[in-house]
Formats: C-alpha cells, structure tokens, sequence
C-alpha cells in the first residue's frame, strides 16, 4: 500500500489517534496538514515526521477557521487527497436528566457540526477529482455508553454523516467512511480512570486482552484511504478487540 506524496488533512492531529494517523501516513510519503484547536503538543513530536507537513491552528467547530484553514493547505499543497475527521471531545459524565444544555451543545459542536464543517469544506476540494474520508466515530455511536449521552448521540451523527456523505459524493469519486473505536489508550480514555484498578478491570472485558493502541486505529484508517478499500463506501468499522461482544457475556456473572 502506498499513498505516496497524497495531501491527507487531519483533524485533531496534535496528540492521541491524530497522531498516531498522522505518523503512519507520515510513515508512507504523504503529505501532512495537521490541524489542532491547540498547537503546543505538536512541538514535542513533529520534528520526527519524515514528510512535508504543515500544521494549523483551526478550531473545526468553527466554519471560518475550517474555510481558512483550507486556503492554507490549498495554497501549500495544492490539493486534498484524504480527509481524516479526527478531532472530538468527550462530554463529563452525568446522569441523562442531568446533561447541562452547554455540555451537549459544545459536544455536538465540536463532534457532529466540527466534522460536518470540516467534510463540507474540505470535501468540496475533493469532488471529482478523487478522494477518501475517514471519520472517526466511537463504539459510544453504535451502542449507548452510561453516563455519556451526548457523546454518545454526536457519534452516532457522524455515523450517519458518514453514510449521507458516502450516497451523496461516491458518484463523484468521494468516498466516505467510518471506523468506530473501542478503548483506546490516549489521554481522553485514561481520564475515564477514575479508579486504581479501572484499566485492569476493562482489559477483563476485550476478549483480546488489551487497551487499544493509537497504532491499532491508524493501520485501519490508513486502509480505509488506500486503493485496496475502493469498494467500501458508507461503512462503519468497529475496531474494539471485540469489546462490544461481551454485553450478553456479563450475564454468566450473575
Ligand atoms: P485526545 O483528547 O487525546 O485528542 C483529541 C485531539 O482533538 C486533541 O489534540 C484536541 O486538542 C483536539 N481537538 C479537540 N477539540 C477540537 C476542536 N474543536 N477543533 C480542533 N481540534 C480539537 O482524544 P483521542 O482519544 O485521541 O480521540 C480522537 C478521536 O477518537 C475523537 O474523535 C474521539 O472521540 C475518538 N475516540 C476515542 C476513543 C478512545 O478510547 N481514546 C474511543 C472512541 C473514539
């Protein structure tokens, strides 16, 4: 597989999943626009990047910062060849009756109308010219989680938004896909932590045995943008080491 001197956007790229996309486009010849509401983690590893890369301040639930942050990668590239719809924010966990209107609004800003601005926008680069979007939703956007509703909700957003990109734009050489995360191990889930034994007590559920790795998301999106996955538009691909399996299991423990 090779997706040698592509221009990829990705969103939310400055630490975490993002990252780790970026390293194993990175890793293949492509060329990077690396977009962050916050620039500073990037210093701490950009410089071990072995391609072109650019990266810009751009806050994707804000349309004026995503039409800017095009112009850049335009103006610096040329063109886009791969959008990987990254950056989300987790919502506080509260009870249902509790989620405080600015909770949701923000998390379906940032989750659901961020990834709406940023495939809008971008995407328009891509329309008969050829293109691949990946957007990252959750297994919370396949099966709700506890105490998580309106993250839950946003991702289950970007699934559909996912599959009405896919109907709209594969006639114009746009596909739109989906892959959906179990435990991954970056700074959003450890905060889930909130117990010494919490990361113990999930690896028990995976039936693989282990937290997910940045690396085990990037080789699928990776995939999902590659020539050998033409044929897949609109999917949602769970990458959870089969933790969504387990939910009937539990009822051998009571
Ligand atoms: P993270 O919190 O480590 O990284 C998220 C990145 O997005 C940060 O660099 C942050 O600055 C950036 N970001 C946040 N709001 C932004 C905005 N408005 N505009 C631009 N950038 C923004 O999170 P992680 O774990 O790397 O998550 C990446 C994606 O994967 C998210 O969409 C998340 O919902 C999803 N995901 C993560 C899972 C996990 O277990 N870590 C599980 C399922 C899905």
């Amino acid at each position: 597989m090779d997706n040698n001197s592509q221009v990829v956007v990705i969103t939310g790229a400055a630490q975490g999943i993002g990252k780790g996309i970026a390293q194993r486009f990175s890793e293949s010849g492509a060329k990077l626009a690396l977009l962050d509401v916050r620039l500073q983690p990037f210093e701490d590893w950009v410089g071990g990047l072995k391609t072109e890369f650019l990266t810009i301040k751009c806050d994707i639930s804000s349309k004026e910062d995503v039409l800017h942050a095009r112009e850049q990668v335009l103006s610096r590239f040329g063109c886009i060849d791969i959008l990987v719809n990254n950056a989300g924010i987790g919502s506080a966990p509260c009870a249902f009756e509790d989620i405080k209107e600015e909770d949701w609004r923000q998390t379906i800003d940032v989750n659901l109308t961020g990834t709406f601005f940023c495939t809008q926008v971008f995407g328009k680069s891509m329309l008969d010219r050829g293109g691949a979007i990946i957007n990252i939703s959750s297994q919370s956007g396949l099966i709700p989680s506890p105490n998580k509703g309106a993250y839950s909700v946003s991702k289950t957003g970007v699934i559909m938004l996912t599959q009405q990109t896919a109907l709209s734009w594969g006639g114009r050489k746009v596909r739109a896909n989906a892959v959906c995360p179990g435990i991954i191990e970056t700074e959003m889930s450890t905060r889930n932590y909130t117990t010494p034994n919490a990361k113990e007590a999930r690896m028990g559920l995976i039936p693989l045995g282990r937290i997910g790795t940045t690396e085990d998301i990037a080789n699928v999106v990776f995939f999902l943008a590659s020539p050998e996955s033409e044929y897949i538009n609109g999917e949602a691909i769970r990458i959870d080491g089969g933790f969504s399996l387990t939910t009937i299991m539990q009822l051998s423990r009571i």
